[in-house]
């Protein structure tokens, strides 16, 4: 007797990202996937078997008539599952709208989506349910927000180093919302572009000034699902972005130069004090906001001494950690999200590889800042598949006709990443390397430290089944 009767599906996955090409890399090893859509997709989806790279025209899934055209072709096409990548469309309401119509979708609606689409929203809930953060204050005016950064650094003598004041956007900002300033004019400067000069709209009219943490993040993607009132939110294996341009983390933030999954110096003790701290009382507020939360939750940690603080949640998995989760995951991807949709992840159990994964991202000359595009990428097929990694596209499109084995043109900033899964840390980093040798674009940088030190060397650790909330 078979212990599951198979029932193909067919899932649609929205964004156009390198965790896109992740998500859609890993459906595919489902043995329940009849076909695979990616809306808008990239060049590497649209080189995937099995699936198809749905024309969006250049328009964004976060834009009603967008999300009103997926939901016709949804239906037209009998696709069985979506799944929404990106935060700007959860934000705007395609999860709320898909399940409106009858479908099934992995992602929550826009209610919890304010988890990440507001800061200040997201610090009333942390402190709400007693979820262990940094000290914080709203501001929705200027010159309130000046005086308050004006206590802050006034209250400093001269001869001290100025603790620095971490200065947030409320909105989604596209990682330029933080700043954090080490002296007052710096501050003053921050406060000013985003509240009185609009730098970022309307995202920055409020802010949130928080007390500066000191200490190594940790990223913990998770899937949650509510049924009945009854929350779970199981945590994927850690993973560490890597935001900085250069090596030594040097140089501006970017949106991301490479993971590392599973994070060797986020011990059990760690974990431990996160699943009390930060999981749990997350759980017990999504259920008491009676939320309709199914689909993925990030908590973005900061380790200060030894005890976990939340810096963030995403509401969304997060890019490009996705890229070295998803290698370790053994258990079938595609249940998991069936899981989360019909909620029952309660009897889902997750099983992850003993090694890690080193995912760097390679970037066009010039990123973040203005970066070149149009670049054929050459690829060596062999060298590459020496070094046992995949290849996921982000800023990267099909070029027809293929340029030296890739097929790929470049079109983003950052413009593709390798996974490599190695038996350690170690392992993982050299082979992720070498593959990023066979790979070729006029102006390719990428950062040569992803994964190095005290990452390749200690021992790999995961989130174990114990650390579920439920
Ligand atoms: P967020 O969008 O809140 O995660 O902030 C982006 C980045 O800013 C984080 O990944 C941290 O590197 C940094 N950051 C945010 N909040 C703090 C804080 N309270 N103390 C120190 N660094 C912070
Ligand atoms: N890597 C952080 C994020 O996805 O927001």
């Amino acid at each position: 007797m078979p212990r599951y009767i198979l029932v193909f599906m067919k899932v649609l996955v929205i964004g156009g990202g390198g965790r896109e090409h992740a998500l859609a890399w890993k459906l595919a090893q489902s043995e329940k996937i009849e076909k695979i859509y990616a809306a808008p997709g990239n060049g590497g989806t649209a080189g995937m078997k099995n699936c198809e790279n749905v024309d969006l025209f250049g328009r964004d899934p976060m834009e009603e008539e967008i999300q009103e055209a997926l939901i016709r072709y949804v239906i037209k096409e009998n696709i069985d599952l979506s799944i929404v990548g990106p935060e700007a469309p959860l934000a705007g309401g395609i999860a709320d709208r898909f399940r409106a119509a009858g479908l099934a979708v992995v992602g929550p609606g826009t209610a919890a989506s304010r988890l990440e689409a507001s800061k200040s929203y997201a610090k009333d809930f942390m402190n709400k349910y007693g979820v262990r953060t940094a000290r914080s204050i709203v501001c929705t005016d200027p010159e309130n927000a000046l005086s308050v950064l004006r206590d802050h650094f006034g209250q400093q003598k001269d001869t001290e180093e100025p603790v620095p004041l971490v200065i947030k956007a409320d909105g989604l900002a596209a990682g330029k919302g933080v700043v954090i300033a080490a002296d007052l004019k710096t501050a003053e400067m921050a406060v000013t572009a985003f509240m009185k000069e609009n730098a970022l709209g309307t995202a920055g009219k409020i802010l949130v000034l928080e007390e500066f943490l000191q200490g190594p993040e940790v990223s913990v993607l998770a899937a949650v699902s509510i049924k009945d009132g009854k929350g779970i939110i199981l945590p994927f294996a850690s993973a560490r972005d890597h935001k900085r341009r250069f090596d030594d983390d040097q140089g501006p933030n970017t949106g991301g130069m490479g993971a590392i999954a599973p994070v060797p110096d986020f011990t059990v003790e760690m974990q431990e004090d996160f699943k009390t701290a930060i999981l749990e009382p997350t759980s017990t507020g999504i259920c008491e906001e009676g939320f309709d939360y199914r689909g993925f939750i990030f908590f973005g940690l900061l380790i200060q001494n030894g005890q976990c603080y939340l810096l963030e949640y995403n509401v969304r998995l997060g890019d490009p950690e996705t890229q070295a989760v998803l290698p370790l995951l053994d258990s079938d991807f595609a249940g998991l999200c069936k899981a989360i949709d019909n909620g029952t992840l309660e009897d889902f159990r997750l099983s992850w590889k003993n090694g890690a994964v080193c995912a760097p991202v390679a970037v066009a000359s010039g990123y973040p800042g203005s970066y070149r595009k149009g670049d054929p990428i050459a690829f060596n097929e062999v060298s590459f598949a020496k070094s046992g990694a995949v290849l996921f596209a982000a800023g990267a499109i099909r070029s027809p006709g293929g340029f030296a084995g890739s097929g790929l043109r470049t079109a983003g900033g950052r413009v593709l990443s390798v996974s490599a899964y190695g038996a350690n840390g170690y392992d993982a980093r050299e082979r992720a390397y070498k593959a990023l040798k066979a790979v070729y674009f006029e102006g390719m940088d990428y950062r040569r430290d992803i994964g190095g030190k005290a990452e390749s060397t200690a021992g790999p650790f995961n989130i174990t089944e114990s650390q579920r909330s439920q």
